[in-house]
């Protein structure tokens, strides 16, 4: 599988664009948590609002959740309540479908593939992904059995290999190859060595950099960074 790696200022409004074109179009759309969406959905709504798109066909899906409740800080629905479908308003609200973190990390899984099953999802249309200091993504971290995890679509991670130190439910790489298209945003210095250890010429897919099974994976894969985040790129420099 070819990577498309695009070195960006702002590659928040690029993520924002694709999620937009997306769900204009009544897709399937897998949302990340952590941090640094924040600033992709919040261009998002903005964007949203400047085109008056309709979003009401669209069902959004989350990728991880933490064994948090819905309102907790560390939730990455209210990550996303917070800064994409409340202040999207009453705009052809898209249906959403949350991970019941609440449940606990084996009985939020099940709990999520029911979900998945009654939808009949097949595939999704646009999937997500952060990508975390240790190579993680979504709540797959090194050398945790959850990485090589293929038939199950999500799972529960009882201990987090990177705070929040609380269980988790997780996508597997299996739910992830369902997408046709995986986007991944990444900002920052720290995410610069993971990101050559997961994208970069000479990546090999290895349990101990969860992302770089990703190159394998992910039918269609665009990796958005800022020239921080691609520093160890070959031939890049931070401030290049
Ligand atoms: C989570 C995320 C996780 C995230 C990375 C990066 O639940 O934490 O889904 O995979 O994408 O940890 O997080 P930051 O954006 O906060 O660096």
């Amino acid at each position: 599988m070819g990577v498309e790696i695009e070195v960006l200022d702002d590659p928040a409004r690029a993520c924002a664009a694709m999620l937009v074109g997306a769900a204009a179009a009544g897709d399937d759309i897998v949302l990340t948590g952590g941090s640094t969406p924040r600033r992709a959905y919040a261009e998002f709504v903005d964007a949203v609002k400047a085109v008056d798109a309709d979003l009401s066909g669209a069902r959004f899906w989350f990728g991880d959740e933490r064994c948090v409740g819905a309102d907790d800080e560390r939730s990455n629905f209210r990550l996303a309540n917070e800064s994409l479908f409340l202040p999207l308003g009453d705009r052809a609200s898209p249906e959403i479908h949350r991970m019941r973190g609440e449940l606990g990390p084996e009985a939020g899984a099940e709990d999520y593939e029911r979900q998945l099953a009654e939808a009949g999802i097949p595939e999704f249309d646009l999937l997500m992904l952060g990508i975390g200091p240790d190579g993680h993504t979504a709540s797959l971290f090194p050398d945790q059995p959850t990485v090589r995890e293929r038939d199950r679509l999500v799972v529960g991670v009882p201990e987090a290999g990177l705070e929040p130190f609380v269980p988790r439910i997780s996508f597997t790489f299996a739910a992830i190859a369902r997408a046709k298209n995986v986007v991944v945003l990444a900002t920052g210095e720290s995410k610069a060595q993971p990101i050559a250890a997961a994208f970069g010429s000479g990546a090999r897919s290895d349990p101990h950099v969860p992302s770089s099974y990703l190159r394998e994976c992910a039918r269609e894969l665009i990796v958005l960074v800022d020239p921080a985040a691609a520093a160890c790129l070959p031939g890049r420099t931070a401030d290049a």
